[in-house]
């Protein structure tokens, strides 16, 4: 890399203004411009809605931050198309792996049945295709697809495969929340590039972080929103960075992983690890037109937005008093069912990932409570596949009761689990019989083996009966669907 930055930065003002796809040359110069800022930050993309017919493919992608890099990502696009589906529908898509090498297609946060889950036991090889097809079962709130084959998911998703996977619901619309220009769906990553032509992925165990921000698959973005109450609808489709975000702005939290939460709550801070998801409330009303805005990371100092609030007329948009009703689990009480301790970088209890193993069976419809500790290694990003969950406490290892977090009250499918925590949850199963995974979402942790497979089943002790046979014999077993 020889440019200077100075350089690089007059490079990137004859690149203009960037769209979502669509680089000139001259942008090239945008991709040495990354470790700071570029004085005018390129325009914020949004995502591109996934035409009803059109088929969903994991092909190769260019980065908006390195455009000459040889990258993954869906249908050419990185991230990948946006998926919005209402509740009670059927979704049915194709889906092809136009990549050299295997794949799969997780939809992260729907509970669907095992062979459509995309687990690492179902990778698409090179090349192939298949249908996918599962009627959406669960409440509104948004949802993410990626790539799950094992030992392999961090450098695919590295490499820019992620889409976001939305779900309607009346619950929702009734609430006449933020939609249209005031909604923004944001994809939060980091990333690291050499020279122009290649992205960096290191195969570090302990988790692989970059060195400048990226949203919706662009370096350092602005965007430009109305002087009004706006909806930010936030994944972190990092591999392994923590980001806590912050603003000037007042933030309030509506939701997470698993859709709207009880009541709006305010917020400095809201901390988010890889696999989860906020939804926010950003409001710009008392903010004067022409002021630019940040949405910050303040542990890495880093402005992920610029914001550049802009006077429009007003909207009926308010802030609802109350958002959900929010069943909750109960359980019998007494100690957890069950403890997974997390380790290092590529353990739970002792045990590395093997694709063959059932490590427990788990009875459909009862209420379990799980805790999740973190031994060295931390903070580890807990996610389960199969159902959500409720966060009902924790401990750290001084004694001192966990934090309830504003933005983990609800329904989640991942958690934070941070050094010395161990965090209490309770998840009931009552959808589909058939095998799940437990993993850790830092996804080099994931690769390197923290990670397992159980089964969810009426009868638990056929069901590991079934599970001893595929240990011998290979995984003939499960699904029984
Ligand atoms: Cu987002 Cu098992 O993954
Ligand atoms: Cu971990």
């Amino acid at each position: 890399m020889s440019l200077n930055r100075r350089q690089a930065l007059g490079g990137f003002f004859t690149a203009g203004v960037v769209g979502w796809a669509g680089f000139t040359a001259s942008d090239i110069s945008v991709a040495l411009a990354q470790a700071s800022p570029p004085v005018e930050r390129p325009l914020f993309p949004r995502p591109v809605l996934l035409a009803a017919g059109d088929e969903l493919v994991a092909t190769p992608a260019h980065p908006a931050f390195a455009p000459q890099a040889e990258a993954y990502g869906y249908n050419g696009s990185t991230p990948g198309p946006l998926i919005r589906i209402r509740k009670d529908e059927m979704f049915r898509k194709v889906v092809r792996n136009g990549l050299t090498e295997e794949t799969s297609f997780h939809w992260h946060g729907l509970t669907v049945p095992t062979l459509m889950d995309g687990q690492p036991q179902d990778a698409l090889a090179a090349g192939a295709s298949t249908e996918i097809a599962f009627p959406i079962i669960q409440r509104a709130g948004l949802n993410w697809y990626h790539p799950h084959p094992h030992g392999h998911t961090g450098r695919q998703a590295w490499n820019g495969m992620a889409g976001f996977f939305i779900i309607e619901d009346d619950e929702e619309n009734a609430l006449n929340l933020p939609s249209g220009e005031d909604e923004l769906i944001l994809v939060l990553r980091d990333a690291k590039v050499q020279g122009l032509t290649r992205l960096i992925y290191e195969l570090n165990p302990d988790g692989h972080e970059g060195d400048f921000p990226v949203v919706n698959g662009v370096a350092w973005p602005r965007t430009t929103l109305n002087n009004r109450l706006v909806r930010l609808r936030i994944l972190n489709g990092a591999n392994a960075r923590v980001f806590q975000l912050t603003s000037k702005a007042p933030m309030i939290v509506i939701g997470n992983d698993g859709g709207l939460i009880d009541k709006p709550h305010p917020v400095d801070m809201v901390e988010m690890s890889p696999g989860e998801r906020v939804d926010l409330l950003m409001d710009l009303r008392r903010v004067p037109p022409g002021a630019r805005v940040g949405l910050n990371c303040a542990s890495a100092e880093w402005k992920l937005l610029e914001i550049n609030v802009v006077a429009a007329e007003p909207t009926s948009w308010d802030i609802p008093e109350r958002l959900s009703e929010i069943e909750p689990l109960v359980h019998g009480g007494g100690e957890p069912e069950r403890t997974f301790v997390f380790q290092e970088t590529d353990r739970i209890n002792d045990e590395r990932f093997d694709m063959k193993t059932i490590a427990f069976a788990v009875e459909q419809g009862k209420v379990e409570r799980w805790r999740f500790a973190s031994a060295r290694g931390a903070p580890h990003p807990v996610h389960v596949h199969g159902a959500h969950f409720q966060i009902i406490g924790g401990q750290h290892t001084n004694g001192n009761p966990r934090r309830d977090y504003a933005w983990e009250r609800g329904w989640k499918d991942t958690v934070l689990v941070r050094t010395h925590e161990t965090v209490d949850v309770l998840i009931r199963f009552d959808s589909y019989e058939g095998r799940y995974l437990l993993h850790c979402h830092k996804l080099e942790h994931e690769d390197h083996g923290m990670m397992l497979n159980f089964v969810v089943a009426k009868d638990t002790v056929e069901a590991m009966r079934r599970a001893e046979v595929e240990n011998i014999y290979g995984p003939i077993c499960w699904p029984t669907l």
